[in-house]
């Protein structure tokens, strides 16, 4: 739980910073039709949520700053009986007025023209959004409970994922598993669309129909986390179908994972993002150069970006209330900013072989491989926030519900 006074210093720290003269205006997110009458679950825009807790849509924000002094509005939706009843209950104004430190509260239908009135005196603040994203990157020791939470939930469902009798079942009875332990420990939802993908639909990065027969012999990348209230985790393991790793997968598996802790390993403050990102090039290349996957000088490689080809995206990104956190990579220099205490980041290298690849020894093809953990920045080092859930062959093979192999 985030206490109502962490989003009324969020909001002070804001107002610090907003310029004078100025004002800033939010909206909730927006409801979404699903299909004609249907609508999607509403989630409340992240910061929106970052500054206020408040989940209701039809609400607004107004900041605005005069002579050194502030204002802060918040604009909710009318109490009314008929849309309650289809809905379900708002908070209204009174309650929203006892339960949010604002100097005012009013109704959303005053929005549209008191944000006329007040534009005629202030200009907007052009900064206010990057401001937010600004603040989102530092997480406070309430934030990282939440994170904490998400991810002991998501280490459940990777479990039961890899003690699930999995041959022959089909890749969408796996995403059920792990989203049936998602619910019913009060996560609300995914923190994005689990990708379910075995043999060479891991080679598909963002592969999210799983809707394929799970084969013995074949691996499964799960990318898989839930949200809890509102914070994200993102997992991802890569599995054997059968309960064992064959030869090839253990070598290619072998390679990511030593290179995934050995990146993790270098996590401090001051240390630059693109200097995990150049470390991980490096370590992956020499290793796929060593199996005969990539051939000559991995400087040489990695200069005409061959590497791409096998490992094409990048090796994390800042997580916290959205999956790909929307908080900045760079200073207002255009400088990138290096770690600091209480940043929360992903490290996912992979590595993946179309079946298609004739370029690559046969036994590698049709292998794709991600391992990603989230890794809590701290004073002198980091803290794996996810080092519980399993990822060594040995501890994966272990919990495998059965060992059945074609080998
Ligand atoms: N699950 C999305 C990602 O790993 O970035
Ligand atoms: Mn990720
Ligand atoms: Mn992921």
């Amino acid at each position: 739980m985030i206490k109502k006074s962490e989003y009324k210093q969020r909001r002070d720290r804001f107002l610090k910073k907003l310029k004078n003269n100025s004002m800033a205006i939010f909206s909730s997110a927006k409801t979404k039709t699903r299909s004609n009458d249907t609508e999607y679950p509403y989630r409340q825009d992240s910061n929106f949520y970052y500054l206020t807790g408040f989940k209701e849509d039809n609400s607004y924000l107004i900041f605005i700053k005069e002579n050194q002094k502030t204002k802060s509005f918040l604009f909710v939706k009318k109490k009314e009986a008929k849309d309650e009843l289809w809905h379900g209950k708002r908070l209204g104004r009174q309650e929203a007025k006892k339960r949010f430190s604002f100097d005012k509260v009013l109704i959303s239908k005053k929005f549209k023209s008191l944000k006329k009135e007040l534009k005629t005196k202030f200009k907007i603040d052009e900064n206010a959004s990057h401001n937010i994203s600004k603040m989102r990157l530092i997480k406070s020791k309430a934030e990282i409970k939440l994170i904490k939470k998400a991810i002991n939930i998501t280490k459940i469902a990777h479990h039961r994922a890899i003690r699930f009798d999995k041959i022959d079942k089909n890749e969408y009875e796996l995403q059920a598993e792990i989203e049936y332990v998602f619910k019913k420990n009060g996560s609300y939802s995914d923190a994005y669309t689990s990708i379910v993908a075995s043999g060479d639909n891991a080679n598909t990065l963002h592969y999210i129909e799983n809707k394929q027969v799970l084969v013995d012999g074949d691996l499964i990348l799960i990318d898989a986390g839930c949200e809890y209230e509102y914070y994200a985790s993102d997992i991802t393991r890569t599995i054997p179908v059968n309960g064992r790793f064959s030869q090839a997968q253990k070598e290619l598996y072998s390679i990511v994972l030593d290179v995934e802790k050995k990146i993790i390993k270098m996590i401090k403050p001051n240390v630059k993002r693109t200097t995990l990102q150049k470390n991980t090039e490096i370590l992956l290349t020499k290793g796929m150069i060593e199996k005969g996957i990539l051939k000559g000088n991995y400087k040489k490689l990695i200069k005409n970006n061959k590497h791409k080809k096998y490992y094409p995206h990048g090796i994390g990104h800042w997580m916290g209330l959205d999956v790909h956190d929307d908080a900045p990579y760079k200073d207002k220099n255009n400088k990138e900013l290096k770690l600091q205490k209480g940043m929360v980041l992903t490290i996912e290298p992979g590595i993946y072989i179309s079946k298609d690849d004739k370029t690559v020894p046969k036994k590698f093809r049709g292998i794709g491989i991600r391992i990603e953990d989230d890794i809590l920045v701290t004073k002198n080092s980091y803290k794996n926030l996810s080092s519980k859930i399993a990822k060594s062959i040995n501890d994966i093979e272990t919990m495998c519900y059965k060992y059945k192999t074609n080998q």
